[in-house]
């Protein structure tokens, strides 16, 4: 007998997951490279018109399948020698993610305990501050310490099971929420809000490339957590009435709100500290950018600092939790080993690759971890976003939008989607758009890797 989500717990628990690293420093670290306006706009949306579907399509999987990943779509087609069991194949993507994740919430925890004591007055101080985390040999043991520190949170509360995901998610989302909606009340205090306010609406669409909308369609994909079996088995713990447009909402709309909120804070305090020419500085954005503008407010910035990170903590680890569950749960009912066990054993495999990825990014070491044009942690970044959760995506859009006969997804969706009009908007952009978006990413990447 498996554990259900209550329902508020679960939609919670899916915006913990969604939640993350994506929103708070991929969203801003992208938009500030794709030039800002262009790229919120087609991030938002394809979001709403084919997120929101695959999104409803994932849940659906969990919602009727009620196992784990592959058994979930054996059960659906009812038959145990479905092709669609290699949809287990996800459960990989999870992981492999974690192994890059966890790494950069270890910067956070590092960012808090130690940055936030000692913070930056200027920019070039701050970036050396981040460059020295890794080009002192000296910073790895912390790094890996910090990497352990993360692992050992996500496991316990995996180990603890579906219940402690929901207290914890309880207690976090609303933490975050508060915690940025204060940064950004702060925010609106400065001379560089409205500077960023244009920078974020003000679309220049000569800055529409095919770049921008790839990397827009991707980190959809990432925000949402779709495509690594995250969605499919939150969605097994939940009844049969839960309404999954009406969650679905909920998880895609607070997610595009903080978005939002984290690039205009960060931007705002870039224009007001730094200058234009910071914005497109990578995964350095908000490390390097943020840690100014609270040591411009003396100590009370330190206090600011601190809560930031904590807010990001919590919401990076809502979302390790749900990268490691599915792989979890699908070794659960696979094996003969318990729980705990399990979830060690996955952790310990990546926190070596997590240490790897440590190494592969400290300047002393870098040289021997760059293949093709690519250091390896860009290399599963890369992987990840365009390989592993957009065919995940793909492949669960096809079998919502084609493989399950309509009659059936119109009674299995009679209770949530009322007008014809709406279903046949689902049911279409699972069928055309969502598999076009992947084809199209998939595409122009493999040119830009040929173009290499
Ligand atoms: N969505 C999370 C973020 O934005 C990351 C995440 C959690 C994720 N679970 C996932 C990404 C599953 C892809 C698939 O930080």
């Amino acid at each position: 007998m498996q554990k259900n989500f209550g329902k508020i717990g679960f939609t919670l628990a899916v915006l913990g997951s969604s939640i993350g690293l994506g929103h708070i420093w991929g969203f801003p670290t992208f938009a500030g490279k794709n030039g800002g306006g262009a790229f919120v706009l087609l991030f938002l949306g394809i979001a709403l018109f084919v997120g929101v579907a695959m999104l409803i399509a994932e849940m659906l999987v969990g919602q009727q399948g009620r196992k784990n990943v592959p058994d979930s779509f054996k059960v659906i087609t009812d038959n145990p020698k479905t092709p669609w069991r290699f949809m287990g194949i996800t459960l990989f993507a999870g992981p492999f993610i974690l192994t890059f994740y966890c790494v950069i919430l270890g910067w956070v925890l590092y960012y808090l305990v130690y940055v936030s004591l000692n913070l930056p007055t200027d920019i070039s101080q701050s970036r050396l501050i981040f460059d020295e985390l890794q080009s002192h040999t000296g910073q790895i043991g912390f790094q890996i310490l910090f990497l352990a520190i993360i692992l050992m949170i996500t496991a316990y509360s995996i180990i603890y099971g579906i219940k402690s995901i929901e207290r914890l998610n309880y207690l976090l989302m609303p933490m975050l929420f508060v915690i940025f909606f204060g940064l950004l009340f702060y925010a609106m205090t400065l001379p560089g809000f409205g500077e960023s306010v244009e920078f974020m609406f003000n679309p220049d669409f000569s800055k529409i490339t095919s770049s921008v909308f790839v990397e827009a369609m991707g980190q959809v994909f990432f925000s949402l957590s779709l495509g690594a079996g995250t969605i499919i088995t939150y969605s097994s713990h939940i009844n049969k009435n839960q309404n999954l447009v009406t969650s679905a909402s909920w998880i895609v709309i607070p997610g595009i709100i903080i978005s939002i909120v984290a690039g205009l804070m960060i931007f705002t305090f870039v224009f007001t500290y730094g200058s234009r020419a910071d914005v497109d500085k990578g995964p350095g954005l908000i490390f390097i950018v943020l840690p100014v503008m609270f040591g411009h407010l003396g100590s009370l910035g330190g206090v600011l600092c601190a809560l930031f990170m904590v807010g990001l903590l919590f919401a990076g680890l809502s979302s390790t939790v749900s990268l490691l569950e599915p792989c979890v749960k699908y070794l659960v009912d696979k094996t003969k080993y318990d729980r705990a066990t399990l979830t060690y054993m996955v952790s310990f495999g990546i926190f070596l690759v997590g240490i790897i990825v440590i190494l592969s990014m400290n300047t002393n070491y870098k040289q021997y971890f760059h293949y093709f044009n690519k250091d390896l942690f860009d290399w599963i970044v890369w992987i990840s976003m365009n390989i592993l959760l957009t065919w995940g995506g793909f492949f669960s859009s096809l079998f919502i939008g084609y493989f399950v006969p309509k009659e059936k997804l119109r009674s299995w969706m009679s209770g949530y989607i009322k007008s014809d009009f709406a279903f046949y908007f689902w049911l279409y952009s699972l069928r055309i758009l969502a598999p076009l978006m992947v084809i199209v990413i998939f595409i122009k990447r493999i040119q830009e890797f040929g173009a290499q």
